[in-house]
């Protein structure tokens, strides 16, 4: 069985996260599915909406640590985008809605990848969290802007500095997630929402998406920006002292960083 799943029905591609054993982290193939599947629904006009989703247990726990630590993303050759970047850059350029169905944890990149989805569902068991610092890393997708444009600059630097999980309700009321239902329900009201979107016309939906996106213009030179910093502290001695901690079970120690 595939670590990411896709499947097409009535106008909407859903693409689950499928490795609960690992709480659906990401590794690198699974970037490139989820990469592949955006690239080729963005000019198939079968699709369209899509719908990301995990299980009623784990949305993501974001990058798997242990494939960034033995593969961290670095351009190809020729400049090919490694998996994580290529993922980022067709969930930030596709011009049609994306659902997220959200339950339980949403660490990382499994909070950031939000940003670039139109309507989100949250379990009430749903914990978001943006750990980069906590790992030794910076934050991306966006997420240095996109952050404090939803909440101000002190409560995101409060989620990107501390890192510290939010649930649900606090993410409702700060506008990241559209409304709470209960875990085992989040992925069917998911996919009764997308429906809805699928029967309007499609070339309204594009339109007020790229309307409503071209206030966010800067943000693809931004997350290039992020993507640099990230990819140069994923290498550094912090990032391997909090990676090398997490497989090892136990609290890293930063205090020579
Ligand atoms: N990368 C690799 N493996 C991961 C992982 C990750 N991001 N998150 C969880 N796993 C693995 C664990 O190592 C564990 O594997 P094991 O059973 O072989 O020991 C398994 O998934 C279950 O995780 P566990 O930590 O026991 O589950 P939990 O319910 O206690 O906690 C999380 C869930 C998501 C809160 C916790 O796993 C976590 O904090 N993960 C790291 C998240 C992270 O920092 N992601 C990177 C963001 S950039």
């Amino acid at each position: 069985m595939s670590d990411i799943l896709a499947h097409r029905e009535g106008g909407v591609l859903t693409l689950t996260f499928n490795r609960l054993e690992k709480k659906n982290a990401i590794t690198g193939a699974m970037y490139t599915k989820l990469a592949d599947e955006l690239q080729a629904a963005t000019a198939d006009n079968s699709v369209r909406v899509v719908v990301i989703q995990g299980h009623a247990e784990a949305f993501t726990a974001g990058n798997d640590l242990m494939d960034f630590m033995m593969n961290p993303p670095k351009l190809g050759a020729g400049g090919e985008l490694p998996p994580v970047f290529r993922f980022l850059k067709y969930i930030s350029e596709f011009p049609k809605p994306i659902v997220a169905a959200v339950a339980g944890p949403a660490v990382g990149i499994g909070t950031t990848l939000l940003f670039h989805c139109e309507l989100i569902y949250a379990g009430d068991n749903a914990a978001f969290s943006m750990p980069f610092v906590n790992l030794g890393v910076c934050p991306e997708a966006g997420s240095s802007w996109f952050m404090p444009a939803l909440v101000g600059y002190h409560r995101a630097a409060e989620k990107l500095m501390l890192g510290e999980p939010f649930y649900a309700e606090e993410a409702v009321e700060m506008g990241l997630v559209n409304r709470i239902v209960p875990p085992h329900e989040v992925n069917a009201y998911a996919q009764a929402q997308a429906a809805k979107l699928a029967a309007k016309p499609m070339a309204s939906l594009v339109a007020t998406k790229m309307l409503m996106k071209k206030s966010q213009a800067h943000v693809p030179a931004l997350m290039a920006d992020e993507g640099k910093i990230f990819g140069e502290m994923l290498v550094g001695p912090a990032a391997h002292e909090a990676m090398s901690a997490f497989m090892q079970k136990r609290l890293p120690d930063f205090s020579k960083f």
